[in-house]
């Protein structure tokens, strides 16, 4: 077996045709200007431009140096989450160490300490979308609350009998049940935008659907499942055109190439942290200022009135009017230091070795017999969805986990997508810019050497 010049430990599979991505050289970006407090070593300040390559990456994430049942772990489970740098576990462990106060509410100094932070991560989550401004920014749980949140504080307002929501087949089931259930309510309905034998949403059939009673389109700038990257901002600019607003979620695309709600259209854009290698349980929702003029709150308490009482209650502006309760403070903290740790790499370079790094893959995995990749659109990140002839998917991430490599298998959330090929489940390698040549490598071989033992060989 030939050796490769990879990066990364493993053996390269047999007649694999290509030379893996080299690293690609960048030019440091700009610090993210949102400035917490300085007292406390070890909160995020400012991002600290460094030139990109896996290695750099990988140096910061403590836990991709552990071994999974005595291999060296390959994560290849990004599209379910990502992992974390240490900047962002030091910078969560520092807040709660020394700054943990509740903000907004409290007149001393570490109220004040912690309330400066929450609006840095707010001002860097902003920068971070293209935003005009952190007033178009409200913390939420993550992308499927911030879909919620806007089916609930929207579309209540704004769907009647009669009125469409566009939801493309490709879609996640969190862009899709949270607006079967508000149609219930209101008597809209959700239609179904099909797609291409590719994988990607038929455009055509897009532009036909479209009509003066379309209020809404959700459409993922990423696909979790078949890594399809469709033509967002085309998609935008066409609902526009009916008077519909255009909801993206970014879930599957914040970490792996450059952000700008204003260059797509976006009214909404969501995502979630904890796929941006910060903690779960937070995430942001962007809206225009627009779109939040026709919002009303969807959940009440503390945090998002101005002043209550039994007669008249009224409330903060946005953003703070979505935010009710105690928000994730830690969690921005650690988002905040997240985006600058991401930021210290240029955007660019990491979607280009990404893109990279994905074309060696696919030719390193059509070398497995038996195993096809589902979906072939023309613009995909780094996801690849598979099947493997005579073994189940579970089986398969079975096998790989006891070579120390985690990829996820099931429906992936997006059962209408696989329906659309066929099946119930399948198997999914997703990648992020700490992923390696080496790794492709060692998924590769341990596919093969799955398919030389044979069927069953996996429950053995
Ligand atoms: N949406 C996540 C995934 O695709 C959980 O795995």
């Amino acid at each position: 077996m030939p050796t490769m010049p990879a990066t990364g430990a493993a053996a390269a599979p047999a007649e694999v045709p290509t030379t893996p991505p080299a690293e690609v050289p960048t030019t440091p970006t700009t610090a993210v200007p949102a400035t917490p407090p300085a007292e406390v070593p070890g909160l995020p300040t400012t991002a600290q431009p460094g030139v990109f390559s896996p290695e750099s990456a990988r140096k910061d994430v403590p836990i991709l140096h552990r071994t999974v049942n005595g291999q060296p772990l390959v994560w290849l489970d990004n599209g379910a989450t990502t992992q974390k740098p240490r900047q962002v576990i030091e910078a969560v462990s520092a807040y709660y160490s020394a700054a943990n106060s509740n903000i907004h509410r409290g007149a001393h100094t570490m109220a004040r300490e912690a309330t400066e932070l929450y609006e840095a991560g707010r001002n860097a989550v902003a920068q971070f979308l293209g935003a005009p401004s952190p007033d178009t920014v409200m913390f939420v749980r993550g992308t499927t609350e911030a879909i919620n949140l806007v089916a609930q504080s929207w579309g209540r307002g704004h769907l009647g009998p009669g009125d469409d929501i566009l939801v493309p087949v490709l879609e996640h089931h969190s862009d899709i049940v949270p607006w079967q259930l508000i149609a219930e309510e209101t008597r809209a309905r959700v239609v179904p935008v099909p797609l291409t034998p590719d994988g990607d949403i038929d455009q055509d059939a897009y532009a036909d659907l479209l009509s003066a009673r379309t209020q809404m389109v959700v459409v993922s700038q990423a696909s979790n499942v078949l890594g399809t990257v469709p033509p967002v901002r085309e998609m935008t600019a066409l609902a526009h055109r009916y008077g519909a607003k255009v909801l993206v979620d970014g879930a599957q695309a914040v970490a792996h190439m450059p952000v700008d709600v204003q260059e797509l259209g976006a009214d909404f854009y969501a995502f979630s942290g904890h796929k941006l290698f910060a903690p779960t349980g937070i995430g942001a929702l962007y809206a225009t200022p627009e779109a939040m003029a026709e919002m009303r709150p969807w959940q009440g308490g503390g945090n998002m009135i101005e002043s209550v009482s039994f007669e008249r209650t009224t409330f903060a502006p946005m953003p703070h009017m979505m935010e009710a309760g105690t928000g994730h403070i830690s969690g921005v903290v650690g988002l905040l230091a997240a985006i600058d740790w991401l930021r210290g790499f240029d955007q660019q370079a990491v979607a280009a070795y990404e893109q990279a790094l994905m074309s060696y893959a696919m030719q390193a995995m059509a070398t497995v017999p038996g195993l096809e990749v589902i979906g072939s659109a023309a613009e995909r990140i780094a996801v690849m969805t598979f099947t493997l002839a005579g073994h189940d998917p579970a089986s398969v991430a079975n096998w790989l986990d006891k070579d120390g490599i985690a990829v996820r298998a099931g429906h992936h959330c997006a059962q209408p997508a696989l329906a659309h090929y066929g099946l119930e489940s399948a198997a999914r390698a997703s990648f992020a810019l700490y992923n390696t040549s080496g790794e492709v490598d060692q998924l590769v071989a341990s596919l093969r050497r799955l398919q030389e033992a044979g069927p069953g060989a996996e429950k053995a």
